[in-house]
Parts: structure tokens; C-alpha cells; sequence
């Protein structure tokens, strides 16, 4: 089973590779090793002097979320996820992802040391801002149930909570909140601003997609080996996360673009995060909630490659972990 209590016994080694998927995503993410140092940012300074006090004010906040998030979620992976993993094919990915969020806190250093951002203002916004700090709090809350081994991975009640913190970590921080700040971010390049920041969010998000992969193999494996647990009841409580998730953001844009930045305004931002929503309930399985169009046409290019999996509400036919 994917899940158990690790004994230090069991066998660190990839013999017997159980999923390939995770040794595949491993792999990827190597070969996509970068260094924020490779893109200079002599061209975006210039831009910065030119910028309005609203466009300053969303960069500095973008990094005010970001930065302290990459360290939460591999909190959430050291205190949430490696106490009940044994293959080590999902630890090594794992461990791998964990150096890429380093290398993602580090990017943000970077940019926060070359532009002059108010490092101060940027460090303490994800305390000072409560509808930041909420969408923090959503992670922790779900990291909090499961660590240092307060589950039992046996149990229904214990791969739901499992899950869950999946769904808060990959699927909504990852998966929402980070695509909702990209979309942000990159489109100040679009407006001829920052390009070079938005190579970095580039990288950042080929990433992140894997991440997001990751997360939504996981789940899907956890259903195929215990599809006790995908009760109807468990499925609206997953879903019922993701619509959270969108009322988190959305309060967290208002305060982010109250006037309007680039063209765009705060409903055009929402719009985007209830597409993108919409995306990860239909990747699971769900219905759409919001059925919008993305406002953000540059973002379709963008690496948001999962794959549709079906776990809640429909039959798993088209999709095999090991395919
Ligand atoms: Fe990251
Ligand atoms: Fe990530």
C-alpha cells in the first residue's frame, strides 16, 4: 500500500519500483535544473523606476506570499507527507521537490536583492494582511492534523486526512494560489514589464506543474488502492476545499489590486481563479462550479499539463498510473 507508518527497516533502495510515475516525475524535474542567477535583471531595474505605486505594491505582495509559502509547503511535505510514504521512489521525488522550493525561495531573495523592493513591508505581509495570512492558515490547518505521525494511514478516517493535506498543498496552494500569482506576475511582461522576472515565474511554473502532478497521482493512487474511502460525503468535503480555496483568493486579490493594475482589474483576476479552479475540480472528477472562460489567453500556454483523472464521480477508464 502507498501509505503506511515508515519503519526505518524498510527498504531505502529503488528496487522494485512500485510507482513508476513518481521515478518518471523525478527524472523531469532533474533534467528542468535551473539557477536563478542564469537570468539578469538589469533591464527589469530600469522598468521598476518607471512602474506606478499600485504595480510596485503587487510585486512586493506577489513575493510576500510566495516566499513564505515555499517554505510551508515543505513543511507540509517533511511533517505531513514523509512520516507515511515507504516507497522511496515517492520520498526521492519528494526530496527533489523540497530542493526545488528551496531554489524557488531563493529566486524570490534574488529578485527581492536586485530590485529595491521594501524587504521589510515583503517579509511581514503574510502576518500583517489577514486575507493573507488566510490562505496560509488553510495550508497549516491541514498539515497540522497529520503531523509527526498523528494519523494512522490504516484507518479511513486517516488516508482522508491524508488526502486532504494533498488537496491544501498541491492541489490548492500549488495549484490555484501559486497559478492565480503567476498569472499576476507574468502579465507584467505582457505589458512589457519585468521580462525577465517573468522567465524566473517561467521556471518557477514548469515546477510547479510537476508538483502538481505529483500531488494528483498521489491521490489518485491512494483512491485505486482504498476506494472505500471516496465516500459521497468525503467528495463534497474535497470539493467544498476547492470552493474555500476561490473565497480565500478572491478576498486575497481585492486587497491585492483594489485599483487595478496593467489593464486588468480585480474580477478579471477572479475570473482567471475560477478557471482555474474549475480546472482542478475537473481533474479530479468533479463537476465545474464557475463554467467561465479564461480571461488570461497567455496563460493556456502555460505548463498546466495534468492530465483529466477522474477520482470522485466518475469511473477511472482512460487514465493508468503506470501508462
Ligand atoms: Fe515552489
Ligand atoms: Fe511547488
Amino acid at each position: 500500500m502507498i501509505l503506511k507508518k515508515v519503519s526505518l527497516q524498510d527498504d531505502p533502495q529503488l528496487v522494485n519500483v512500485k510507482y513508476e510515475w513518481a521515478r518518471e516525475l523525478l527524472e523531469q524535474a532533474i533534467a528542468n535544473t535551473w539557477f536563478p542567477n542564469e537570468i539578469p535583471l538589469q533591464e527589469d531595474m530600469a522598468d521598476w523606476d518607471r512602474m506606478t505605486d499600485e504595480e510596485k505594491q503587487a510585486v512586493t505582495l506577489f513575493m510576500s506570499f510566495f516566499n513564505p509559502q515555499e517554505f510551508r509547503v515543505n513543511q507540509s511535505i517533511a511533517m505531513g507527507m514523509y512520516p507515511y510514504l515507504g516507497s522511496p521512489e515517492l520520498v526521492m521525488c519528494l526530496t527533489r521537490q523540497m530542493w526545488e522550493e528551496v531554489n524557488h525561495s531563493l529566486t524570490f531573495e534574488y529578485v527581492m536583492s536586485t530590485i529595491p523592493i521594501d524587504r521589510e513591508a515583503a517579509f511581514n505581509a503574510h502576518n500583517d494582511i489577514p486575507e493573507m495570512k488566510a490562505k496560509e492558515d488553510f495550508l497549516l490547518e491541514h498539515v497540522e492534523a497529520l503531523r509527526d505521525g498523528k494519523i494512522d494511514p490504516e484507518t479511513t478516517e486517516g488516508l482522508q486526512a491524508f488526502v486532504k493535506n494533498i488537496v491544501a498543498t498541491n492541489i490548492i496552494t500549488e495549484g490555484i494560489f501559486f497559478y492565480s500569482g503567476f498569472m499576476i506576475g507574468l502579465s507584467f511582461r505582457q505589458r512589457g514589464l519585468m521580462k525577465n522576472f517573468g522567465s524566473l515565474i517561467d521556471w518557477v511554473v514548469r515546477d510547479e506543474s510537476l508538483h502538481l502532478q505529483f500531488g494528483m497521482n498521489l491521490v489518485l493512487t491512494i483512491l485505486e488502492e482504498h476506494p472505500e474511502i471516496a465516500t459521497a460525503e468525503f467528495a463534497q468535503e474535497v470539493r467544498e476545499m476547492i470552493l474555500k480555496s476561490v473565497e480565500l483568493e478572491t478576498a486575497y486579490n481585492e486587497v491585492l489590486i483594489p485599483k487595478g493594475i496593467l489593464g486588468m482589474n480585480c474580477k478579471f483576476v477572479n475570473q482567471y481563479v475560477q478557471f482555474i479552479a474549475d480546472r482542478r475540480l475537473e481533474e479530479l472528477g468533479f463537476e465545474p462550479e464557475y463554467k467561465v472562460a479564461n480571461p488570461a489567453k497567455f496563460m493556456s500556454a502555460a505548463s498546466d499539463t495534468v492530465e483529466l483523472v477522474n477520482f470522485f464521480e466518475a469511473a477511472n477508464t482512460s487514465y493508468e498510473v503506470n501508462g
